[in-house]
Order: C-alpha cells, then sequence, then structure tokens
C-alpha cells in the first residue's frame, strides 16, 4: 500500500468543495490505489456546514480515505500538504467594485501563501480555483518563496471542457475527437479559447478544426459562449457552477499526477516570457502532463495575427489586475 498523500482543500462547505470532497475521497483525484488525508479548511464561521460535510464524508465510507480533519487553522489544513485545492474565497458583495473584490481576495490569497510556504511540503502541488483565481495564484506565489512557481496554478480547465463540449456538440462527435483545443491567459470573459492548432476525428478522418468550422459561427457564437458560460448558469441554475468547477479542479490535479498523455491541458502558471507574455503572469497555456506531478508548456506554436491580438487583451487585463494587488506581491 502506498503512503498516504495529504490534500488540503479551502472553502470545503461550500458549494464546489461539497461536489468535489466525494470524489476526492472516492480516488478521482490522485488515483485508485492512492490512499489520502484530506485537511478541509473553512473560515469559522463555516466550521458548523463543514461539520455535517465531514459526517457525510465518513458516510460515505471510502476505501481510500484514511483520515479527515477540519479546521481554520492555517497551519494545521496546510501541515506537510502534497495538494492543496485552494476553493474558497470571498464572492462579490453588493455595491462592490471589482477593484474591492480583487484586495478583499488577494489578502486572503497571501495569508494562504505565507502558511503554504511555512506549512506545506516544499513539492507541494496548488491549483487556485477561487476567483479572481490567476492573480489570487500570483500573490500566492509571491508570498511562498519556498514553492517552485510552477507548481502553482490557476484553474482555466473548466474553460477548457465548456469549449470541447461546445465544439463537440456543434460537429456532432465525442469531446475525446478534439485534440489541441485549448485555452490562453485569464480565467475571465477576456480568455482566448483556442482552435487554430486543434483537429478533430470526423468520420474516421483527422480534420483541422479550422477548416470545418465556420469563422462567424466561432467568433459570434462559439467564443461568447464559452467566455459567459459562467453567467448563463447562474441565469439558469441560480447559483454558479459548482459540480463542473469541482470537476475540472479534479481532472487537473489527476493529470498532473496521473499524466494524460500527448493531450494539450490548460493550465494558468507563471509565464516563463514564452509567446510575449510579460514574465511572472499567471496566465493559461497549453502544456502536457506527463504525469507525476509533472507539466511541460507547449512552445514554439504559430501564432496568427488573430491569436496575438487575442492573446495580448487577456495579457493586458492580467497586468491590470497585477497593478491592483501590487502592494502584496
Ligand atoms: P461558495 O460561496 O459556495 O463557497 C465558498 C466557501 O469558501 C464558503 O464555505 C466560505 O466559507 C469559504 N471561504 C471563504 N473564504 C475562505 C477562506 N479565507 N479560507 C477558507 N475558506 C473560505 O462558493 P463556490 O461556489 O464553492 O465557489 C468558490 C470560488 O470558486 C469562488 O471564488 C468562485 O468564483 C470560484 N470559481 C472558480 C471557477 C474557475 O473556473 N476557476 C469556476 C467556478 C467558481
Amino acid at each position: 500500500v502506498k503512503p498516504a498523500m495529504n490534500v488540503a482543500v479551502t472553502g470545503a462547505a461550500g458549494q464546489i468543495g461539497y461536489a468535489a470532497l466525494m470524489r476526492i475521497a472516492n480516488g478521482e483525484l490522485l488515483g485508485k490505489d492512492q490512499p489520502i488525508n484530506l485537511k478541509l479548511i473553512e473560515v469559522p464561521q463555516g466550521l458548523k456546514p463543514l461539520k455535517g460535510v465531514m459526517m457525510e464524508i465518513q458516510d460515505g465510507a471510502f476505501p481510500l480515505l484514511n483520515s479527515v480533519v477540519g479546521t481554520a487553522d492555517l497551519s494545521e489544513g496546510f501541515g506537510d500538504a502534497d495538494v492543496c485545492l485552494l476553493i474558497g474565497a470571498r464572492p462579490r458583495g453588493p455595491g462592490m467594485e471589482r477593484k474591492d473584490l480583487m484586495s478583499a481576495n488577494a489578502s486572503i490569497f497571501k495569508d494562504q501563501g505565507k502558511a503554504i510556504n511555512k506549512s506545506a511540503k516544499k513539492t507541494a502541488k496548488v491549483l487556485v480555483v477561487g476567483n479572481p483565481a490567476n492573480t489570487n495564484a500570483l500573490v500566492l506565489s509571491a508570498n511562498a518563496p519556498n514553492l517552485d512557481p510552477k507548481h502553482i496554478h490557476a484553474m482555466t480547465r473548466l474553460d477548457q471542457n465548456r469549449a470541447l463540449g461546445q465544439m463537440a456538440l456543434k460537429l456532432g462527435i465525442g469531446v475525446s475527437d478534439i485534440e489541441k483545443l485549448c485555452i490562453w491567459g485569464n480565467h475571465s470573459s477576456t480568455q482566448y479559447p483556442d482552435i487554430t492548432h486543434a483537429t478533430a476525428m470526423i468520420d474516421g478522418k483527422k480534420v483541422r478544426l479550422s477548416d470545418v468550422i465556420d469563422s462567424k459561427w466561432y467568433s459570434e457564437t462559439f467564443l461568447p459562449t464559452v467566455q459567459k458560460r459562467g453567467a448563463a448558469i447562474i441565469t439558469a441554475r441560480g447559483a454558479s457552477s459548482a459540480a463542473s468547477a469541482g470537476n475540472s479542479a479534479i481532472d487537473h490535479v489527476r493529470d498532473l499526477f496521473l499524466g494524460s498523455g500527448s493531450a494539450w491541458q490548460s493550465i494558468a502558471v507563471a509565464s516563463d516570457g514564452s509567446y510575449g507574455i510579460p514574465k511572472g503572469l499567471v496566465y493559461s497555456i497549453p502544456c502536457l502532463c506527463p504525469g507525476d506531478g509533472k507539466f511541460t508548456m507547449v512552445k514554439d506554436l504559430k501564432v496568427d495575427e488573430y491569436s496575438k491580438k487575442m492573446m495580448s487583451a487577456t495579457a493586458k487585463e492580467l497586468v491590470e489586475e497585477r497593478d491592483m494587488v501590487r502592494h502584496l506581491l
């Protein structure tokens, strides 16, 4: 039996936490042969609902689940963590400006960065889901110098999954028939879902998506549908996307640890300056995941004029976000 891995989850009593925890406990995050210890972190007022969630987890009788703790203490929660899923964040309140939201969250991620720096394993892999995810990850990284910035990610996998879903529906094929579709930039409405490198298997033949997709449908229907999917779900469900967000967080971490072969996966991570993206900006880029927590960025892609414009627009937004939290970096 493998030694247990420690998985810390913040915002564990929230709706994404609720949707994801049972699946994590069931082995979908790190593999069906990997025992885990769950460390569930909440703010003090979240501890009561968290207790209920923990009772339900207990009632799941998960063979791979070694232990579960619930805490509002960051050093206890992140202690010896191998994986940190940072879901908890401050939602936008009435009359709250984007700037206020940005700085309220940035200070949460500053504290969590310091705690992870002190208590988690140096090799810990961190995934930020709480919004504004990219900039929260940037703040966290600046406050966790013991961790390699390469291991601090923000989640754009949900955007990739949304894009795949829409494209598969349009073409009447399965999502796994589509390859190399990726998201660039910010997890926000400026994100760039890029199909210029993507292929699809249609009637047993591999074709370039750009050869079969009408450019008007791409720019007038597909792009806005993917970019504004979050808002559309709020309108339909009366609550923000939770199960799909939890699902994508599981996809992200599972592929990182268990590998996903030659598939491209969008990961928002500190830029190394490739593609003219300002160095250090937490920016989504296509990556390959060979497993064991490692990944490599896909380099030297040909970028057409349209993509260049879209990629720099989302970078510009991230630079503006960075400027709003500069005092915490
Ligand atoms: P929720 O409001 O249902 O749950 C959030 C939970 O976090 C609450 O239980 C709250 O008590 C807790 N929390 C707040 N601050 C905390 C802190 N400092 N430490 C620990 N726990 C804390 O929200 P939901 O729906 O679960 O969403 C969580 C976040 O995920 C939001 O910021 C949301 O915008 C973001 N999100 C990101 C997506 C992405 O693709 N990156 C997709 C969907 C949501």
